[in-house]
């Protein structure tokens, strides 16, 4: 039988997966092979769970550390991989050398918004330059709206909006698009799947990001629609179908960067939620395959053993069980693809 990624290439697509910290850090155990067979044989683009972050790549001020992201680069080399780098600014895990150099350049009456431009340009330059030419795409500026109702931009708990402003977002994506001219460029974000229209997170983005950066003549590539969802979201599938309509008529795309669907913590799953859960992913592979804009279609883990959800109020989102078996998910996606 066909796999995800054959299935995904012979209609022109990317169809992708993270490799989560765990294989990174060798800590899958006897885990390992089967974990990297299943990963090798469904997906051709991938992308770093942590290991292409701030915190990982510049642990302390211009001490840069790839080993992590090179054995990614190798690893999707050696199997035709595409690679999405994830991600370049975002308010998390931002090392705190970044903050406390900012509070000492201001109470010693500099200008922490100088600095901390100076800062993120050279990360950017260096990262973007260090892979220049082997990454397809990058999630320039990672969840820069706030989430507390109001949409606008996020300034609690990030360093970048408190010392800079808005125009570090705009500062991103003309260093990102200088340190590598032919990679695409993306604002990523979540809670996007609520809609559009006045007041939603959508709408926000797509006039305050997307349209706003193009009128500036900031090359901008599209938007990435993280898409961390419930069993019960079940309206979603048709909002990201507007979205993405949306940015075709200005000339962009939107890749689904980071979608899992899971259970609430704590309700027994039967097998008819299982075939549910599978309806709803196949419903987000359906508008990814109809829509002319849309090349990515990635989820955030594959085995339900190795997902950050094990941490949060959600569980069993993904499309292979913890043992390594095609869930009812999987099945649906692999009809998706046989369907168009
Ligand atoms: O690096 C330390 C390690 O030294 C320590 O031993 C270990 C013990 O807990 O923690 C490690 O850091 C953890 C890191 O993952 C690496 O495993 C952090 O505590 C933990 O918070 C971090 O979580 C990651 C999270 O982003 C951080 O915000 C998740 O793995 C990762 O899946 C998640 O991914 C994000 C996307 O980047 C953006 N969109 C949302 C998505 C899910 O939250």
């Amino acid at each position: 039988d066909s796999t995800l990624s054959e299935l995904a290439a012979a209609r022109g697509r990317f169809v992708g997966s993270i490799l989560n910290s765990e294989w990174f850090n060798n800590s899958l155990g006897s885990d390992a092979t089967i974990y990297e067979s299943t990963h090798k044989a469904n997906f051709n683009i991938v992308v770093a769970e942590n290991e292409m972050k701030f915190d990982a790549t510049e642990p302390s001020r211009g001490s840069f550390s790839f080993t992590k992201g090179d054995k990614l680069m190798a690893y999707a080399a050696a199997n035709g991989m595409q690679v999405r780098g994830h991600a370049l600014a975002w308010h998390s895990q931002v090392p705190s050398w970044v903050s406390t150099l900012a509070q000492q350049v201001e109470s010693a009456g500099g200008s922490a918004r100088d600095t901390l431009l100076s800062v993120l340009k050279t990360h950017i330059d260096s990262v973007v330059g260090h892979y220049k030419g082997k990454i397809r795409e990058w999630d320039v500026v990672n969840e820069a709206i706030n989430d507390n109702g109001t949409h606008g931009w996020r300034s609690e708990g990030s360093v970048w909006y408190q010392y800079i402003g808005r125009d570090f977002i705009d500062s991103a994506f003309v260093w990102a698009h200088k340190a590598d001219p032919d990679a695409k460029l993306y604002y990523n974000d979540y809670a996007l799947e609520w809609g559009m229209g006045t007041g939603t997170k959508a709408q926000f983005a797509y006039d305050s990001i997307a349209v706003r950066l193009k009128n500036a003549g900031i090359y901008i590539t599209g938007i990435g629609t993280q898409t961390h969802i419930q069993n019960t979201h079940t309206s979603t599938p048709s909002n990201l179908r507007t979205l993405a309509s949306k940015l075709k008529s200005i000339g962009m795309t939107m890749q689904i960067t980071e979608l899992d669907i899971g259970f609430a913590l704590g309700t027994a799953i039967s097998d008819a939620d299982y075939a549910a859960q599978g309806h709803l992913y196949r419903q987000f592979m359906d508008l990814f395959l109809e829509a002319e804009n849309m090349e990515a279609f990635v989820i955030w883990g594959f085995s339900d053993k190795y997902s950050w959800l094990k941490d949060q109020s959600k569980y069993n989102g993904l499309i292979f069980d913890s043992s390594f078996a095609k869930k009812p998910a999987y099945d649906s996606l692999v009809a998706s693809l046989k369907a168009h």
